[in-house]
């Protein structure tokens, strides 16, 4: 095998050490079960890793990822981890985080073509041609490009509140709170988009 995939396995030994020499029992009391005060929704890009950009431990964040943080409908991957956080794990927040300079929402901008995801960007664009007058008013194509961005999360945050899952969550309980959020990945700093709470 290469070096590089050795060393993944190598890397994962000495974690093992490390969390072990930080607490003996670390791994003893995850195997006791879950209980993540948070489910994230984020975008597959390999510069956002859910946990580590929030400095979240193993067991705290339950994760959803796909291509451009997408929320959908029909989707029935999204829609049974949505179910089993915010029913079964009971969540108290959601988070849908983007992040500018996403491949995913660029494609939707763009004629070009790239394979599978294509079916998968169709998405982003019924995205655009919801917010055509705001977007199209944007001369600068990087400035359009990150309203894109900003765009894609509010509306999926406002898809998820529509879901069957949160509506019922909603009629019986406070949580859980969803949020919006916008990662840079040329700083690493998150910025707050939306929140919707059932009040
Ligand atoms: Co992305």
């Amino acid at each position: 095998m290469s070096p590089y995939y050795n060393s993944l396995l190598e890397n994962n030994k000495k974690w093992v050490a490390e969390k072990l020499d930080q607490d003996p029992e670390f791994f003893a009391k995850l195997a006791n079960g879950q209980k993540p005060p948070l489910l994230w929704i984020g975008c597959a890009d390999s510069r956002v890793p859910a946990n580590e950009i929030i400095g979240a431990l193993p067991g705290e964040v339950f994760v959803h990822r796909n291509i451009a943080n997408m929320v959908i409908h029909t989707d029935m991957n999204m829609l049974s981890v949505l179910d089993y956080a915010v029913s079964i794990l009971d969540v108290q927040h959601v988070i849908v985080c983007g992040h500018y300079g996403c491949g995913g929402v660029h494609a939707a901008m763009d004629e070009k073509h790239y394979g599978l995801v294509d079916n998968w960007v169709h998405h982003i664009k019924d995205v655009y041609r919801f917010n055509k007058t705001e977007l199209d008013g944007i001369k600068d194509h990087n400035a359009r490009f990150r309203r894109f961005v900003e765009i894609n999360v509010i509306e999926g945050v406002q898809d998820l509140a529509k879901t069957a899952t949160i509506h019922s969550a909603w009629q019986n309980k406070k949580t859980p709170t969803l949020h919006g959020w916008v990662y840079d990945v040329a700083n690493g700093l998150v910025k707050e988009l939306i929140t919707l709470k059932n009040e």
